[in-house]
């Protein structure tokens, strides 16, 4: 359970302890944030606030939902972003058509990159899977170059796997 008394990853300061425990700490409290709550919207819309408050270094986060071919904007935090991006377009859609997380240390060098935010400079982008099929896609766009590493993908797709388990079938799909 969330306890309101003890303070979550997106009130806290940076903390000493290594990307690792920090990515360990945020699953364990989006977890307990996310439980107990059944509407897929109110789940996705506090997900991608408490990532985005808790991750430094970033100027959007958030979801879009595969529907038929397209990947469609869903809850996010940062600035108002392109609606609709087709199966296999930019970064997302790539990253949803090939079922694996993409990182991309410099927006600027990957082929068909969508610039949403012109402030973006490095992005990293992990799909939602239930049973390997792709619900929509976690992006995480950052004003750095090279913001995002191994341990923060490994971290995100540990995140995601959560924000999937806390997403109704019957609501958004
Ligand atoms: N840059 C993404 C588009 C989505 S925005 O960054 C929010 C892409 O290339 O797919």
């Amino acid at each position: 359970m969330h306890d309101a008394m003890k303070p979550a990853p997106w009130n806290e300061a940076p903390r000493a302890g290594g990307k690792a425990s920090f990515y360990r700490d945020l699953a364990e409290e989006l977890d307990a944030l996310l439980s107990g709550e059944s509407d897929s919207i109110a789940n996705a819309a506090n997900a991608a606030a408490a990532i985005f408050h808790s991750l430094p270094r970033l100027n959007w986060a958030g979801f879009y939902f595969l529907r038929d071919d397209t990947l469609v904007l869903g809850p996010f935090q940062g600035r108002p972003a392109c609606v609709r991006i087709k199966l296999g377009a930019g970064v997302c859609g790539a990253a949803a058509r090939d079922r694996r997380s993409i990182l991309v240390p410099d927006v600027e060098a990957f082929p068909g990159h969508i610039a949403c935010d012109s402030a973006s400079r490095s992005e990293l982008v992990v799909p939602l899977l239930r049973d390997g099929v792709v619900l929509g896609v976690l992006d995480l766009d950052s004003p750095d170059l090279a913001r995002f590493d191994a341990e923060d993908q490994a971290g995100c797709e540990a995140l995601a796997a959560i924000v999937v388990r806390h997403l109704a079938r019957s609501v958004l799909f």
